[in-house]
């Protein structure tokens, strides 16, 4: 870990005042750049919904910047004393340091800032799987959040990220998971890592592909699935395509050339999830 923060770990509370205090200016870095997120292995993410369901779901919290309208509200200031409780340094900010912040008029009340979590390949545990989903070179923030948030709707075990994917901590996927982030296992690997993995899956590996053969309503989906989505602009490359078993399609009828992948993803999602999926 780097950055001002090291040397704060015991909980506190402070106030800033000062758009150029080194905290204010770590996460402004954190918020733009994908490197100071890497570098310091932490993430922004807005609002008071978020920073509840990371408190509950028991993720590391370094910092939890609290606006003027935080201080009247009971359960920002639960989530206050629970961050503080973990070790968080409490930041007491005006609305202007907020917006300067996360460059926004309208800032959230509050802004936590957070350990990353992901796990490896290997702790995969394919017997206590049902659906896990893979996702070749996403791209897109608001899709990768998406599927993540579909993911933990559909009660999937994880969401694997293969090869060069846009950052599952960018403030902008961070927002589009509304929370699921912080309750879906995510695991990051290279594209070589994965093919070995897929190549020993004891269930299906199911691609979706538009020159699939199966209709996705038709397929067999044995459990554990392991489910291939392809990159937004290039679909699933050759070597992933071929480490399918299954190679499903979603019938078009009109002039679209495909389906969005995060819709794509959600479809089959519920097509395989169905057993599971009860009123
Ligand atoms: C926007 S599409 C990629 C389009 C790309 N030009 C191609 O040729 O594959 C992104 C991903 O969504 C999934 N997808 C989209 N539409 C689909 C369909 N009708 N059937 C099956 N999968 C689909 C596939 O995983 C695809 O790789």
């Amino acid at each position: 870990m780097s950055g001002p923060g090291k040397t704060t770990r015991v909980g506190a509370v402070k106030q800033i005042t000062s758009h150029s205090n080194p905290i204010v200016k770590e996460i402004k870095g954190l918020i733009a750049q994908r490197k100071h997120r890497t570098q310091a292995g932490l993430f922004v993410a807005e609002g008071l919904k978020l920073a509840t369901d990371a408190l509950e779901a028991g993720w590391d919290i370094r910092y939890l910047a609290i606006g003027p309208d935080a201080r009247d509200n009971p359960i920002a200031q639960q989530a206050a004393a629970s961050a503080k409780a973990r070790g968080a340094l409490i930041l007491e900010v005006n609305t202007a340091i907020l917006s300067a912040m996360t460059r926004k008029d309208n800032p959230q009340m509050v802004v936590g800032v957070y350990e990353q979590r992901t796990q490896s390949l290997a702790s995969i545990r394919p017997e206590e799987a049902t659906t896990w989903v893979a996702l070749d070179r996403v791209r897109d923030p608001g899709n990768l959040g998406t599927i993540i948030r579909t993911a933990d709707a559909v009660g999937a075990s994880g969401v694997i990220l293969v090869g060069d994917c846009t950052d599952p901590f960018a403030v902008e996927t961070v927002r589009a998971t509304m929370g699921s982030l912080f309750h879906v296992p995510l695991v990051k690997t290279t594209r070589e890592a994965f093919l070995d993995f897929a190549a020993k899956w004891p269930g299906s590996v199911v691609g979706t592909h538009l020159e699939g053969s199966v209709d996705y309503r038709k397929a067999e989906y044995g459990e554990p699935v392991l489910l291939l989505m392809g990159n937004e602009q290039q679909g699933l490359d050759a070597p992933m395509t071929s480490a399918c078993n299954t190679l499903i399609r979603i019938p078009q009828v009109g002039q679209a050339d495909s389906l969005n992948l995060a819709v794509a993803t959600g479809i089959t999602l519920y097509e395989i999830r169905r057993p599971y999926l009860e009123l």
